[in-house]
């Protein structure tokens, strides 16, 4: 068991394992920051046991910026692409499409009637994306949470793997999870976030966590000749200057990635000589570019290798949305009932 009790006590399906819900947000380009805090972590769980996990792309929350509607499509299957490529395996995972399973948006506008406005006006990816997006703050953008909290509630999810940014819309997820058990009945346990050893990886500018809006991040996909190149301007320890000087990984965001990277052994040699001045900055990344490019080659080459037989991709989105809409529809009328929706039965 994952959970120290069974989540699933008192609550109405006989289910046994623990769900496992993720997702991410159909960008097929994904950053390192993506891969540590969330895609590495998904594969991690299923190789456990008493787990379903399922994981879906939310392009249903994509919209609430501005995006491209005619390249939103090919970006979906990009990204499937890139979640199998990464180690998920379609034969233990279910992977789908968020829009696909209407029952996500129904289910999200029902809670949005046990979500506190207070709530939402907190949240801080909120605050954030409205100063980014100024001309176009909709109400989508405000009720982002409460489309999450449908996702993971819709399956009873107890176990959510996510990075450290998205805590915060979790706290809300289980909080409208009390709120509505509390009104309505027990029907969803209570989600608990699950985060990596790394939930949240710095930029290279070492100023600000890696994401796409910064331009500060290595892509999982970038070949071996721009990862070096990206390596070598990226920010160290600022009390290292030169070669002789002693460093301080501890602060040092390429140590970080080293953590993430290169075996122990290696990593308590980088330590002592980074300490000593005896390795260079230049050396440290030379030696986490080896380390970063032999685990993103092969995933590099199957996301391309799967890009050019998207009839197989989309092949496993039908099976995921199949399944979804099961266990989707099947929550909905325990939903709609308890909540005195419809003519009742
Ligand atoms: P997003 O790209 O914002 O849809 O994020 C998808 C997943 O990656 C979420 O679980 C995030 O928490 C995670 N994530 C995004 N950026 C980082 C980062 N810099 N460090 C760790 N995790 C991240
Ligand atoms: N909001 C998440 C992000 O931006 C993506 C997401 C949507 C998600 N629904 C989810 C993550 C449900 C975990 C569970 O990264």
């Amino acid at each position: 068991m994952l959970l120290a009790q069974d989540p699933h006590k008192g609550y109405p399906d006989a289910m046994k394992r623990n769900r496992v819900l993720s997702g991410m947000q159909p960008t097929g380009d994904l950053h390192l920051g993506n891969y540590l805090g969330a895609l590495k972590q998904w594969v991690v769980l299923l190789g456990k046991e008493d787990i379903d996990p399922l994981f879906c792309i939310v392009d249903a929350h994509a919209i609430t910026v501005e995006y491209d509607q005619k390249s939103l499509p090919s970006r979906v299957i990009d990204a499937a692409a890139t979640y199998i490529a990464g180690g998920l395996d379609p034969e233990k995972a279910t992977i789908f499409v968020q829009s696909e399973v209407p029952e996500h948006t129904e289910l999200a506008w029902y809670l949005a009637s046990v979500t506190p406005m207070g709530d939402l006006q907190r949240m801080t990816q909120f605050k954030e994306k409205s100063d980014q997006h100024k001309q176009n703050i909709n109400a989508g953008l405000f009720t982002y949470p409460v489309l999450m909290a449908a996702d993971i509630l819709l399956y009873r999810a107890t176990i959510v793997p996510v990075g450290n940014d998205q805590v915060q819309h979790l706290e809300l997820a289980r909080e409208i999870c009390r709120k509505f058990n509390s009104r309505f009945g027990k029907v969803f346990p209570e989600p608990q976030p699950r985060l990596s050893k790394t939930p949240r990886i710095m930029g290279l500018d070492g100023k600000s966590k890696m994401s796409k809006s910064k331009n500060n991040t290595i892509g999982l996909l970038d070949p071996p000749k721009l990862i070096e190149k990206k390596l070598r301007s990226a920010f160290t320890d600022p009390e290292k200057l030169r070669l002789g000087d002693p460093g301080h990984p501890e602060i040092c965001n390429i140590y970080t990635l080293h953590e993430a990277f290169s075996p122990p052994e290696e990593l308590l040699k980088i330590d002592a000589a980074c300490r000593s001045g005896e390795l260079g900055c230049g050396d440290c990344k030379k030696s986490l570019c080896g380390a970063v490019t032999a685990e993103l080659d092969p995933i590099r080459e199957r996301t391309l290798e799967l890009r050019a037989k998207p009839q197989y991709v989309s092949d496993v989105l039908d099976a995921g949305r199949d399944r979804a809409r099961e266990i989707a529809g099947s929550t909905m009328n325990d939903v709609r009932r308890k909540m005195g929706l419809g003519r009742g039965g």
